[in-house]
This record gives structure tokens, sequence and C-alpha cells, in this order.
């Protein structure tokens, strides 16, 4: 394995990744057991949750446990921190990375369809921190780190639902950062903008528009999965022992505001 962090950065540490079956979460689920830690994934496709878990104990040198649910449910979610601190025995780390997102223009979309998408994102995220805080955080302290997105920093076509329930996301980071400071509990998020390879761009981005987009950013390309995992792995680890309620952006520059066409300056 080859990293930029020290190898042995989360040794010992016990996290919990909801999302953790797939794509982004996966990807920091892998970061942190290759880089030592114990670590519960969270989603509701129980045979891919398995899988990834399989995979990612094979590779080492930390475990990966699957842990299905739905994060929308809290007698769930209570239940899923219940099963990781029985194999564990504690519990540091908790990555907020379940959602669901889709294009639809708001006049079409189903006051369901917006209440399930941010029923995923922000009560799934209000969920399994409660629940870790009371269970194990709030004692010991630790790191929550919830995984948002830009499309609230302007505003993005065919997302009301996304958009907002990512605002929703971000608020809880703050709030849960005032409230929980005193209790040794850092909470931050990060914000990646288009990353390759993922479910999000596959939804989302429309081949026939990726070069397009790739003009509007900045560094001229995507991000990939293992990106991202390095901010999540530097928000759980010491390093970032004085950052709370902040949201990191990792998205090559995308969400800057461009005030002149930088397809006119090559
Ligand atoms: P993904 O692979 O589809 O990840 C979403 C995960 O959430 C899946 O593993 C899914 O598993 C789980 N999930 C969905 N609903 C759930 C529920 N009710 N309970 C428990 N788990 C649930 O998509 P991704 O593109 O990697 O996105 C990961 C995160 O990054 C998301 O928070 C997304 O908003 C954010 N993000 C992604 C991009 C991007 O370019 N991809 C950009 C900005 C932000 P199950 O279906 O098995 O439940
Ligand atoms: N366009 C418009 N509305 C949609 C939709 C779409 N593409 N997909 C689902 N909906 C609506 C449904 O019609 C339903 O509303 P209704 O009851 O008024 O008809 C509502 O959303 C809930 O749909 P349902 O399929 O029952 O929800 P679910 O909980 O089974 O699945 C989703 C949640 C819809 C977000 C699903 O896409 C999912 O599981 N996503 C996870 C993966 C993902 O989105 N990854 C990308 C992350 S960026």
């Amino acid at each position: 394995m080859s990293t930029t962090f020290r190898p042995d950065l989360l040794h010992g540490k016990v996290a919990l990744v909801t999302g953790g079956g797939s794509g982004i979460c996966k990807g920091i689920a892998a970061a942190f057991v290759a880089h030592g830690a114990s670590v519960g994934i969270v989603g509701r496709k129980v045979e891919r949750l398995e899988a990834a878990a399989a995979e990612l104990s094979a590779r080492g040198p930390g475990r990966a446990w699957a842990l299905p649910g739905d994060v929308r449910d809290y007698a769930t979610v209570e239940g899923i921190v219940d099963g990781l601190l029985e194999r564990a025995g504690e519990l540091h780390i908790v990555v907020n990375g379940a959602a669901g997102n889709f294009l639809c223009p708001a006049a079409q979309l189903s006051s369901n369809g917006f209440r399930t998408v941010l029923d995923i994102d922000a009560l799934g995220t209000f969920n399994v921190s409660r629940a870790a805080f009371e269970r194990a955080l709030g004692q010991a302290g630790g790191s929550i780190i919830n995984i948002s997105a830009t499309l609230h920093y302007g505003a993005t076509m065919l997302q009301v639902h996304a958009a907002a329930a990512k605002a929703a996301v971000d608020a809880t980071t703050r709030g849960m950062a005032l409230e929980w400071g005193p209790a040794g509990v850092r909470v931050n998020g990060i914000a990646p903008g288009p990353i390759d390879d993922t479910e999000g761009v596959a939804r989302l981005l429309p081949a026939d528009q990726r070069e397009r987009a790739l003009r509007s950013i900045p560094l001229r390309r995507f991000g990939l999965i293992e990106e991202i995992a390095d901010v999540a792995l530097f928000l759980a680890s010491d390093a970032a022992s004085l950052i709370t309620g902040t949201v990191i952006v990792a998205d090559g520059g995308a969400c800057l505001p461009q005030g002149m066409n930088l397809d006119s300056m090559g």
C-alpha cells in the first residue's frame, strides 16, 4: 500500500462508515482499514455490504464488519451501533456517507421523493451521530465526518431535494460541533465535487455533459475516490485535532465563482 500518511495512523481506532458498501465511502472504509482501523460498514444491500466487508478485511491490516440496515430508522441505527460496540468494544470515528440522489425537476418531484432524500441524508446523519454520541463518543470523544456536497452553495438544477438535504447536513455539522465540542467530539464535513467511477457521477452527470463539466473545473479533472479518502483520514486523525465545525471542499476548484470564461483563457 502506498500512502501519504503513516501506515499505522488509525491503529486501534474503531469507525462506523455509513454508505461504506460502495463508492466514495467504501473508499473511505478501505483507507481506514489500510491504516489499521476496525470498521463497521452500513448499507441496505446485504450481499454487496458483506462482499465489501470481506474484501476490505482480506486486504487488512485492520478489519471490516458488515452491519446492514437503513439509517432512516432510529431503532435500527441503535442496533447497528450496539452491534459494532459488541464486536469492537469502542467507537471513535463516524462517517455519515449514506445518501440518495437523482435528477428531477422540482415541478415533477413528488413530496415523498423530496422527503426520501432528506430522510436518508439529513435524518440519517442525525440518527447515526446521535446514537453514536449517546453510546460512545459522548463519553470518550471522537470524530464525526459528514459527507456533504457543494450543490447548495449556489443553486443546482434538478437537485432541489439533494441540495436541501446537504444544506441540512452542513447545519447539523455546525450545530453538533458547537454542542459536542466540550465532550471532545469534533464534527466536520467533506464536500466532494464530481468523483470519477461513482454512482453519484453516473446518476447525475449525463455522459454527453462530461467534457463541458471538465472545462468548468480549474484543475481540469474529476476527483478520485482515494482523494476523498485522504481528506477523511486527515479529519479522523490527530493532525486535525483543532478542527471542528468546518466543511472541507475537495472539488478541484469546481465551485469557485467564475467571473470570466475559462474556455477563452485556454
Ligand atoms: P453510492 O455509492 O451510491 O453511495 C451511497 C451509499 O449510501 C450506498 O452504499 C447505499 O447503500 C447507501 N445508502 C443509501 N440509502 C441508505 C439508507 N437509507 N440506509 C443505509 N445506507 C444507505 O454513491 P457515491 O457517489 O459514492 O456517494 C457517496 C457520498 O458522497 C454521498 O453522501 C454523496 O452525496 C456524496 N457525494 C458524491 C459525489 C460524487 O461525485 N459521487 C459528489 C458529491 C457528494 P445501499 O443502497 O445498500 O443502502
Ligand atoms: N425521479 C423522481 N422521483 C424519484 C426518482 C427519480 N429518479 N427515484 C425515486 N423517486 C421517488 C419515488 O417515486 C418515490 O416517491 P413516490 O412515492 O411519490 O412515487 C420516492 O422517490 C421514494 O422512492 P423509493 O424508490 O421508494 O425510495 P427508496 O428509499 O427505495 O430509494 C432512492 C431511495 C430513490 C434515493 C434510491 O435512488 C436509492 O436508494 N439511492 C441510493 C444510491 C444513490 O442515490 N447514490 C447516489 C448518491 S449521490
